[in-house]
């Protein structure tokens, strides 16, 4: 593995802005990545990287930075009605996706036109338009990067939650960066069973004049809804979604509804207990849609979208992370809620 020195992150981060890595190696090979492991056992742990859509670098990275770029695809089994495929780390989402569909593979449709990486998706439990990657994941195979095994998560091990896992979460047994994800496998089904239930899916289906749908023409239109509504972070940089649409006890909610009438509010978790609350909603209401940060307010939130925080040219991470830690303390003032952040902060 070749490591260059001083490497400028700007362009492997979507929100574009300047950091740093001390040491950056593109990772195009398995083995050679099982070799730097094991050299490597007891030293400094790296830094993973993947397509660079949910990191917010607030400084420059000491830590040798791993692009993962590992590249391939294929069906490992094909089951009958259902067919077990596999992607390397390093492949565009999106792309990987798209191949699903052509080969008459329905599951993945709801989770189109997400940035990124095969490799992220396990790590924060993708999901869009009422399906999570958690749906359709049949195992997760990865390198300890503290000795170079190989191990393979079963999906009840990766203990995914909604935008979360044990690789997102970092605790002392399971630090961050421990398992760099090599491969995602997925079980996909030939039968086609529409998910259309979560918001405009059905009104843009109908828009288009689709009767019945197939699973390429509810991608197509999750893609359409997704252009419209979000920032495309090739014209203003951007991480997507800044914060976790807040969870609340039941009770809490009630009494939110009560003080708040036209709160927006989503059952949770099936059995009642707990409500998702839109952060979106709670921002604008605090007035933070459209605003940026002085002194250039060059870090700002989205006009189009008030979850999306923007770099509207020459933000640094950290007026964008004092931008995100104002918006945090106005919400909790006037809501008592507590905003999470979606990406990782560095
Ligand atoms: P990176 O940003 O490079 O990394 C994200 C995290 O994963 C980091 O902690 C990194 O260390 C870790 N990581 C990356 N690769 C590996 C690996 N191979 N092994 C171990 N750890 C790794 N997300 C959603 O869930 N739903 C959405 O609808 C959605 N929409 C978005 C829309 C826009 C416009 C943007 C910019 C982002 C959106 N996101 C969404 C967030 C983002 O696209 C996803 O989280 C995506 O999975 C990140 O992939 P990445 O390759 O860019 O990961
Ligand atoms: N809303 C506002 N103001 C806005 C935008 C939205 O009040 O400016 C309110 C509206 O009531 C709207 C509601 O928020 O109905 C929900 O908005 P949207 O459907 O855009 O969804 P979201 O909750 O903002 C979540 C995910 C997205 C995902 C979409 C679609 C999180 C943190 N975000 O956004 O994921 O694409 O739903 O499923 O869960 C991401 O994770 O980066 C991401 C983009």
């Amino acid at each position: 593995m070749r490591f260059l020195p001083d490497f400028s992150l700007a362009a492997f981060n979507t929100f574009g802005v300047a950091a740093q890595a001390r040491r950056f190696a593109l990772v195009a090979n398995e083995h050679t990545l099982i070799e730097w492991c094991v050299a490597n056992a007891g030293a400094e742990a790296p830094f993973l990287l993947g397509g660079g859509s949910n990191v917010l670098f607030t400084r420059d990275v000491e830590a040798p930075v791993l692009q993962l770029a590992l590249l391939g695809r294929r069906v490992v089994f094909d089951e009958g009605g259902t067919v077990l495929v596999e992607a390397m780390a390093g492949e565009r989402w999106h792309a990987f996706v798209e191949w699903t569909l052509g080969l008459g593979l329905s599951g993945l449709e709801n989770l189109s036109l997400i940035p990124g990486c095969v490799g992220a998706a396990p790590v924060q439990n993708i999901g869009a338009y009422g399906v999570e990657m958690a749906e359709r994941c049949a195992g997760v195979i990865a390198i300890d990067t503290t000795d170079g095994s190989v191990r393979e998560f079963s999906p009840r091990e990766c203990a995914f939650g909604y935008r979360d896992s044990i690789f997102k979460r970092g605790s002392a047994a399971l630090p961050r960066d421990r398992y760099a994800i090599t491969r995602v496998r997925f079980r996909l089904s030939r039968r086609f069973t529409p998910r259309l239930d979560y918001g405009d899916i059905r009104a843009e289906l109908d828009a288009r004049g689709v009767g019945t749908p197939t699973a390429q023409a509810v991608a197509e239109a999750v893609a359409a809804i997704r252009r419209r509504r979000l920032p495309d972070p090739a014209v203003q940089g951007n991480a997507g979604s800044f914060f976790k649409n807040p969870i609340v006890a039941a009770d809490v909610a009630q009494a939110l509804r009560e003080r708040f009438g036209a709160m927006p509010q989503y059952p949770h978790g099936g059995d009642g207990r707990e409500v998702k609350l839109s952060a979106a909603w709670l921002i604008e209401q605090v007035g933070w849609k459209g605003r940026g940060i002085h002194p250039d307010d060059a870090a700002a939130v989205s006009a189009q979208h008030a979850l999306v925080l923007v770099n509207r040219g020459g933000a640094t991470g950290g007026a964008l992370w004092a931008l995100a830690q104002a918006i945090q303390h106005d919400v909790a003032e006037r809501f008592g809620v507590t905003l999470e952040p979606e990406p990782r902060i560095v």
